[in-house]
């Protein structure tokens, strides 16, 4: 069975689905995406995905083609049609095809915003890299600094990662002013003698579903959260490291440009979030 995916009201097998030439996604990176997990058949949570979908149209004037209804009932289609247990669905709204490459933007009355979406399967719950921890380098972050909107600006990130590849690790964190911003795709965190240190959010961090919600749950675990930057070094000194994203959940880091993170395995408090967040999010996804 070949892949189905959603492309402007359409579903249809993966290698008939067109976009045009002059898509403003493709020629200026003029487009914003959301990557949701699904566990089950179940999407974990929408609610979260689809309100900063929102978010970030609307700091870009983008004038959105469906619903938000309409859109959980793409997702779940899709999840149906793919016959999907456990992955995720990326989504992905441009700013249009007009006919021509213009910088200034067209009339969104004239020129509807393009929308794709497609599923793909990963192990989320059961996972050596989870069970392992990962590597990471640290780099400059010179991304824009709107990184709260979840454009498709990703040439950066993807660059970053690709170094951290050479080096043999598996992620970058980035950079700006001595302090950490974030990884090349997930949020980032050390823990100290008990607490979790995070940066606090801003322009200069995509604001993580996932961050959201775990710490919500550290704080009903009655665990300690500091909002705030931290340095490498600080980081290098830590107990403990992890990050966080819709397709990670909580991923211990156990190395940081060559340091080792504590004892060297991923630490009792990453461990216990990914749990409660594995569980927590089974239960509440729909
Ligand atoms: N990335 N920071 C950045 C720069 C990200 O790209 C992501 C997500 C996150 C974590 O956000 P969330 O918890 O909402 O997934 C933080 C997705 C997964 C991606 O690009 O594939």
């Amino acid at each position: 069975m070949s892949q189905i995916v959603y492309v402007n009201g359409d579903y249809v097998a993966a290698e008939d689905a067109k976009v045009s030439v002059f898509d403003r996604g493709f020629l200026m990176a003029d487009a914003v995406y959301e990557v949701t997990s699904v566990i089950g058949g179940k999407l974990v949570d929408f609610d979260g995905h689809a309100t900063r979908l929102q978010r970030s149209m609307s700091e870009l004037e983008m004038v959105s083609p469906v619903t938000m209804e309409d859109l959980l009932e793409i997702h779940r289609q899709l999840v149906a049609r793919n016959d999907l247990d456990e992955g995720g669905i990326y989504l992905q709204i441009t700013r249009g095809a007009p006919d021509s490459r213009d910088f200034v933007w067209p009339d969104p009355d004239e020129v509807k915003c393009g929308i794709v979406l497609f599923t793909f399967e990963k192990a989320l719950v059961d996972s050596k890299v989870m069970d392992d921890g990962i590597k990471v380098i640290s780099m400059d972050d010179i991304r824009w600094g709107r990184r709260d909107i979840k454009t498709t600006q990703l040439l950066y990130p993807s660059f970053a990662k690709m170094q951290a590849k050479k080096a043999g690790a598996a992620d970058a964190w980035l950079v700006e002013d001595g302090f950490v911003t974030e990884g090349t795709a997930n949020n980032a965190y050390i823990v100290k003698d008990g607490t979790i240190i995070t940066r606090q959010l801003g322009n200069d961090i995509l604001h993580g579903i996932t961050r959201a919600a775990i710490l919500r749950f550290a704080k009903e675990a009655q665990m300690q959260v500091e909002e705030r930057p931290f340095t490498i070094e600080e980081a290098q000194a830590a107990d403990e490291a992890f990050v966080t994203s819709a397709t990670g959940f909580a991923q211990p880091v156990i190395d940081i440009d060559g340091a080792t993170i504590g004892t060297g395995k991923p630490g009792s408090i990453s461990k216990r979030l990914r749990e409660i967040y594995t569980e927590e999010m089974t239960k509440a996804a729909i």
